[in-house]
């Protein structure tokens, strides 16, 4: 009797079962459902893996426009297989004292975590405007902690690399600045003369620091970190290798596609080879996507094109990248993570995120409504 009815239960089991599973797909432009079945709230997003879990961080948005301005700060989650999110809360907290750089009301994009694991502290960064003005400060932000999911205690902000000269500088930067160089240009493409050096924003920032935007962080093999970001009023990619305890600018850096206006850039390593994944520069609306490789960090970097392949691809499939992930454990598996924006309720933004396919050691992107890392590990098994 007891069996009879412990069989009647079965069904009813296996029903919660499967409910509790969580959904072993990524499935792009989706609504992500987080631990507590909310949308999960990380965008312009980056991930650590540490210690066998991977820790998405990211700007946390709020309803309306003005969640395109910091007032919570920056969010964690964890997981351990990249489909199911458990929130860990706000690693970064905005600060509510007027005087604070992070002030509730600024603008803080794109945070990324790094491990240092001399100091075995974890260290962000991240774009930071002032609050009320604009974009023009276009300052990195540093805060550290001493566990990956925060709190994280906001060190500095400040412009990089003042009083250090590019390791390609051009004769024309050293030159006197001459006194027609605006202090800001609007900062999108156009607003600037070209060619971009003949307004020798180099120089003119020499002194004060060079303008840092949308950003990125990149630890390569041996442990050197680099950042990258969107500088010279967004005309030009500069990378700054990093002081050993990824606190501040080692004073070496690299100018990248001078005037190509990219942002979004992604800095990842596969085979031996350098590769960026960025975007061009039009708000927050989307466009094509930039691929380049380039066999040292500090150039020379040769342009691929655009990676996105098929309908929507001029869109980069309606998405702007902000980090490529290698997958611990699989072979040749990286993640493009973009975010498909909707500022005027940004906390709706979309994550895209897609598998990265190598044609002849170029990047490519296909859409995809529903995908795993095991049906991309089968195609790519294929492939071979
Ligand atoms: C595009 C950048 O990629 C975003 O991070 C953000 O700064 C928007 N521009 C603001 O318009």
């Amino acid at each position: 009797m007891i069996i009879k009815f412990q069989l009647f239960l079965l069904p009813f089991f296996c029903v919660l079962f499967l409910k509790a599973q969580p959904n072993k797909q990524f499935t792009p432009g989706e609504i992500w459902n987080d631990n507590n079945g909310k949308h999960i709230n990380a965008h312009g997003g980056g991930i650590l893996y540490y210690n066998g879990t991977y820790y998405w961080y990211g700007e946390h948005k709020i309803a309306g426009k003005i969640g395109n301005s910091a007032q919570v700060g920056v969010s964690c989650y964890s997981s351990k297989d990249l489909y199911y999110w458990k929130d860990e809360s706000i690693a970064l907290k905005v600060d509510e004292d007027p005087a604070s750089d992070i002030t509730k009301g600024c603008t803080l994009e794109r945070p990324k975590v790094i491990y240092n694991a001399k100091t075995k502290k974890f260290v962000m960064w991240f774009h930071l405007e002032l609050k009320g003005k604009g974009y023009y400060a276009a300052r990195s932000g540093v805060a550290v902690s001493d566990k990956p999911e925060g709190p994280f205690t906001f060190q500095k902000s400040f412009r990089p690399n003042a009083g250090y000269w590019p390791v390609n500088v051009q004769p024309c930067h050293k030159k006197t600045v001459s006194p027609d160089v605006k202090d800001s240009y609007c900062g999108g493409k156009g607003c600037l003369p070209a060619p971009v050096d003949s307004v020798n924003l180099v120089g003119r920032d020499f002194k004060g620091g060079q303008m840092a935007r949308d950003m990125n962080l990149f630890v390569d093999d041996d442990g050197t970190a680099y950042h990258i970001y969107s500088s010279e009023e967004n005309s030009t990619l500069h990378i700054s290798k990093l002081t050993d305890d990824y606190l501040s600018y080692s004073g070496q850096y690299f100018r990248a596609f001078v005037g190509r206006y990219m942002e979004g850039a992604t800095l990842f390593k596969r085979n031996g080879k350098y590769y960026i994944i960025a975007s061009d520069c039009t708000g927050w609306a989307p466009n094509a996507a930039r691929s380049a490789v380039a066999d040292q960090i500090f150039g020379n970097w040769t342009e691929l094109g655009n990676p996105a392949i098929g309908t929507d691809s001029e869109t980069t499939f309606r998405s702007q990248s902000t980090y490529v992930l290698q997958v611990q454990g699989k072979k040749d598996s990286y993640i493009f993570m973009g975010d498909r924006w909707t500022p005027d309720n940004p906390i709706d933004g979309r994550y895209i995120w897609l598998p990265i396919t190598f044609e002849n050691d170029a990047p490519k992107l296909y859409w995809k409504d529903a995908w795993s890392l095991k049906s991309d590990e089968r195609k790519r098994e294929r492939e071979e």
